[in-house]
């Protein structure tokens, strides 16, 4: 059996996270499995249910793949979505064409008589039979991400019933009765600390927590909803898997990045577009290692525009340690060459 320090040495993701300054930074791209891909919408044109892939093994396996054969990133990040911790607890989850994922509501205390964290690791088993069959396949630098949402943001979808423009009804519950609101917290805290220890047990080497909608939260409730939940993850998932470098991704945090760039915890801290590279520098970047940060609509622009941005992001953060993204999910109508020129000018300039 081989010793972390080899897989360290030999995965640049790894090194970067351990918080070495790289000359060129590794690269990888959130959702960078997904409909952008001809060869994605190949499988996914066989299956009815977007769950159902995240549930076919040898399907999740190749879908998670390809973006490292046509681009060979330094990380491949698990084919699934956040909403199987839903599924796992008992809630119905279902994904509509156009639509997006639509779930039956949870909206007080009662609701949650329904959900149980007891089966997650038996409900979501396929999921951790995939990552086995990944982690076998993937070629020796390429270190694999595993990841689930946040509380918050997966509490947004169970109460809210989908995406939400507003995010009125969770608002009103978690303000108006924060002891009821936490009490579902608090099983997607159990759940997910579950769920992450399934992914790391069967062989994924990191774990992003995707905090999507943390921007939404005045400065107390971010405390409380966001932070602190994360904080409780990262002390239960160190605890057990010691080493294990956690990536936290608190879109829209603004202000209170730094709050929780220190307070959860975690290993690195992913940025959202809107970070000016500065603060991403100066004040982030001394803290923990930083992972970003470019709008993916620039990826779908290319050309000068996007050369240029990207290269501002690698001139502000190569000097510390750094690990190439966007600043969010790769959009379904980008061009494939565009990633394969940004690709080119973070690994040659
Ligand atoms: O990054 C990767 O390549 C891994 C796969 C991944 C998916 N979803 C696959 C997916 C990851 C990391 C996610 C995370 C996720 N899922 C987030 C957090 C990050 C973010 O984008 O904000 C959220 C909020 C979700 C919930 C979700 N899943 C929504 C709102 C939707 C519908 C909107 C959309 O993009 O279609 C999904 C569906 C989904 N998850 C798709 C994929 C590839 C598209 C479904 C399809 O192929 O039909």
């Amino acid at each position: 059996v081989e010793q972390p320090e080899q897989a360290i040495a030999r995965k640049p993701m790894l090194r970067a996270l351990a918080g070495e300054v790289m000359t060129r930074p590794p690269i990888w791209l959130m959702r960078q499995a997904g409909r952008y891909l001809p060869e994605y919408r190949a499988v996914r044109k066989n299956v009815a249910d977007f769950l159902e892939l995240c549930f076919s093994p040898e399907l999740a396996i190749e879908v998670t793949l390809q973006p490292i054969r046509r681009y060979g990133f330094d990380a491949a990040i698990l084919f699934c979505d956040i909403l199987v911790v839903p599924y796992g607890l008992g809630q119905k989850v279902a994904f509509r064409e156009g639509e997006g994922p639509v779930l039956e509501p949870v909206r007080n205390v009662a609701d949650l008589a329904s959900l149980d964290p007891a089966p997650v690791r038996e409900r979501l088993a396929p999921v951790y039979q995939a990552v086995r069959g990944i982690a076998a396949a993937l070629p020796l630098a390429v270190a694999l991400i595993g990841f689930a949402g946040s509380p918050w943001t997966v509490a947004t979808y169970m109460v809210e019933g989908g995406t939400s423009r507003d995010f009125q009804t969770i608002r009103l519950w978690a303000y108006g009765d924060p002891e009821g609101f936490s009490r579902l917290i608090d099983l997607l805290v159990t759940a997910t600390v579950e769920h992450l220890s399934a992914q790391i047990d069967a062989g994924v080497e990191i774990v992003q927590l995707f905090d999507t909608w943390a921007g939404i939260l005045p400065e107390a409730a971010f405390r409380r909803f966001v932070i602190e939940p994360t904080r409780r993850i990262v002390a239960a998932l160190s605890l057990r898997h010691p080493g294990v470098p956690i990536i936290g991704f608190p879109r829209g945090a603004g202000c209170l990045a730094e709050a929780y760039a220190t307070e959860t915890g975690v290993t690195a801290i992913g940025l959202d577009a809107t970070m000016p590279l500065g603060v991403a520098r100066d004040r982030l970047q001394r803290l923990r290692p930083v992972q970003g940060n470019l709008d993916p609509l620039l990826l779908v622009v290319g050309g000068a525009a996007m050369a240029a941005q990207a290269r501002a992001i690698l001139a502000a953060l190569s000097g510390g340690p750094f690990v190439f993204n966007l600043g969010h999910g790769i959009v379904p109508q980008t061009p494939p060459d565009h990633v394969q020129r940004l690709v080119d000018i973070v690994r040659h300039g």
